[in-house]
C-alpha cells in the first residue's frame, strides 16, 4: 500500500498519469491535488472519479501553509509533481504567474516534503516532471541529452529550469530522493486548445484560420501523451535516486508540415475535399524568442529502463482528431467563457 500525491492531475498530462496509476495500481491510494486553473478540468477524469483508490483535493501549491498542513495530515509515500503553468505564450504575457506556480509552488512542495519526511528520506520519493525546453534551442543538427547544459529562453522554460535546479539542490543538500524527467511536446486527448495541435483541430473543425507562427519552420519532437505517462510510471518505479531521464518521441516535425498532415486527416474525417482545410492556414507574427528546434535523445531511458514510444505519429494524430470530433461537449465546454477573450487577445495582436 502506497499513498501518492499527484499534483496537476486535472490537466492534460496529469490526467493521463492519474488514470494510469489509479487503474494499474489498485493497491495505491492516489490523491490528485489541483488548483483547477483555466487548464485544470475534472471532466478529464470522469471515468475514474469514483474509483475507491482515488481522491481529489482542490489546493494551490503556491500556498506554503496549505502544503505543509496537507503533508502533515496525509503521510504521503511519494509525490509526482506535474502542476504548472504550461503555456509559453501566456508566460510571455504574464511571467510572474509562472514564477509563482512553477518556482515557488515547487519549492513549497519540496519544503513540505523536507519537513514531514525527515528521517525517512530513503523511503519517500519526489518525482518532478519537467520539459525539454530547459535545454534551449537546437540548430539543424544534434539532440538534447541528459547532460546538455540548461539554456532556457522563455519565461516558461526559465521557470521550469529554476524548479529543476531546486529539486536537484534538495537531493544534493538534504539527501531527499528526487528524480526528474524532461519530456518533449506531448499530444493526445484532453489537450487544452491553446496549444498548437488541439487549437488547429478546433479551428479547422470550425472553419477558422489556423495561425502558424513565423514561417512555420520551427521543429518540435511529438510524443503520444500515454507514452509519456508510461515513461513516468517506469521511471517512478525504477529510477535510481537523484537520476534524470529525457523522454521523447524520435518524431521531429516542422510545424507547417504537421499542420498540412492534420489538414489532410481532417479533410478525410470531415468529408471535405482534399486541400480544403489547408486553405485555412494563415501565417502570423512569430512568437517572441521562438526556439527553432527541439529534439530529444531518449537512449538512456530506452537502454536502462526498456521504454520505447508505442505509436506512429500518423496513427496517433488520427486517434487524437477522432477524440476531439467525438468529444464536442468537452471542447465546447473548455472553449466557452474565458477562452474566447484569451484567444482574441493572443491572436488579434498578430
Ligand atoms: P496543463 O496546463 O494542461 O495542466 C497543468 C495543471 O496544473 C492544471 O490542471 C492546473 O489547474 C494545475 N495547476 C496550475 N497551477 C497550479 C497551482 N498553483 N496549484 C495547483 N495546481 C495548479 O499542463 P500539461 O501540459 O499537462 O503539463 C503538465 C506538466 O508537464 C507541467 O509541469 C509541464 O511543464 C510538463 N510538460 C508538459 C509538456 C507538454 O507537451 N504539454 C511536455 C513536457 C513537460
Ligand atoms: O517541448 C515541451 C513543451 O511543449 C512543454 O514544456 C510545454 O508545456 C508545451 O506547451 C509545449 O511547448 P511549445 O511552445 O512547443 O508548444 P505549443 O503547442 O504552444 O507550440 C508548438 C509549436 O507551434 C511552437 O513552435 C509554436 C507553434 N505555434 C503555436 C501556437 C499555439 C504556432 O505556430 N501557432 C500557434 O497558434
Amino acid at each position: 500500500m502506497k499513498k501518492i500525491l499527484i499534483t496537476g492531475g486535472a490537466g492534460f498530462i496529469g490526467s493521463h498519469v492519474v488514470r494510469r496509476f489509479v487503474q494499474n495500481y489498485p493497491d495505491y491510494q492516489i490523491v490528485n491535488l489541483d488548483k483547477l486553473t483555466y487548464a485544470g478540468n475534472l471532466a478529464n477524469l470522469t471515468d475514474i472519479e469514483n474509483a475507491p483508490n482515488y481522491r481529489f483535493v482542490k489546493e494551490d501549491i503556491t500556498d506554503a501553509v496549505a502544503m505543509s498542513d496537507l503533508f502533515g495530515k496525509e503521510n504521503f509515500d511519494a509525490v509526482i509533481h506535474l502542476a504548472a503553468e504550461s503555456h509559453v505564450d501566456r508566460s510571455i504575457t504574464d511571467p510572474t504567474a509562472f514564477v509563482m506556480t512553477n518556482v515557488i509552488g515547487t519549492v513549497n512542495l519540496l519544503n513540505a516534503a523536507r519537513e514531514h519526511w525527515k528521517g525517512e528520506y530513503d523511503q519517500k520519493r519526489f518525482y518532478h516532471v519537467s520539459t525539454d525546453e530547459v535545454y534551449g534551442a537546437l540548430g539543424e543538427e544534434g539532440m538534447f541529452t541528459e547532460t546538455t547544459a540548461y539554456d532556457p529562453h522563455s519565461p516558461y522554460s526559465a521557470s521550469k529550469a529554476s524548479s529543476d535546479h531546486f529539486v536537484r539542490a534538495y537531493h544534493d543538500t538534504y539527501g531527499m530522493d528526487c528524480v526528474i524527467s524532461n519530456c518533449s511536446n506531448n499530444y493526445g486527448s484532453h489537450h487544452f486548445p491553446e496549444k498548437l495541435i488541439p487549437l488547429a483541430i478546433n479551428n479547422i473543425k470550425n472553419n477558422k484560420p489556423v495561425p502558424v507562427y513565423g514561417k512555420g519552420e520551427n521543429v518540435r519532437d511529438w510524443l503520444w501523451v500515454e507514452d509519456h505517462a508510461r515513461a513516468i510510471d517506469v521511471i517512478f518505479h525504477q529510477s535510481k535516486t537523484g537520476d534524470t531521464y529525457n523522454i521523447g518521441g524520435h518524431n521531429e516535425w516542422k510545424n507547417i508540415d504537421l499542420i498540412h498532415l492534420l489538414c489532410e486527416i481532417m479533410d478525410e474525417k470531415l468529408g471535405r475535399e482534399k486541400g480544403e482545410s489547408a486553405k485555412l492556414i494563415t501565417y502570423v507574427t512569430d512568437r517572441a524568442g521562438h526556439d527553432l528546434r527541439y529534439a530529444i535523445d531518449s537512449t538512456k531511458l530506452q537502454n536502462q529502463l526498456a521504454w520505447v514510444p508505442s505509436l506512429q505519429f500518423e496513427e496517433g494524430l488520427a486517434k487524437t482528431v477522432d477524440w476531439y470530433l467525438q468529444n464536442e461537449a468537452w471542447l465546447n465546454n473548455v472553449t466557452s467563457g474565458n477562452y474566447q477573450s484569451y484567444y482574441d487577445k493572443q491572436y488579434s495582436e498578430k
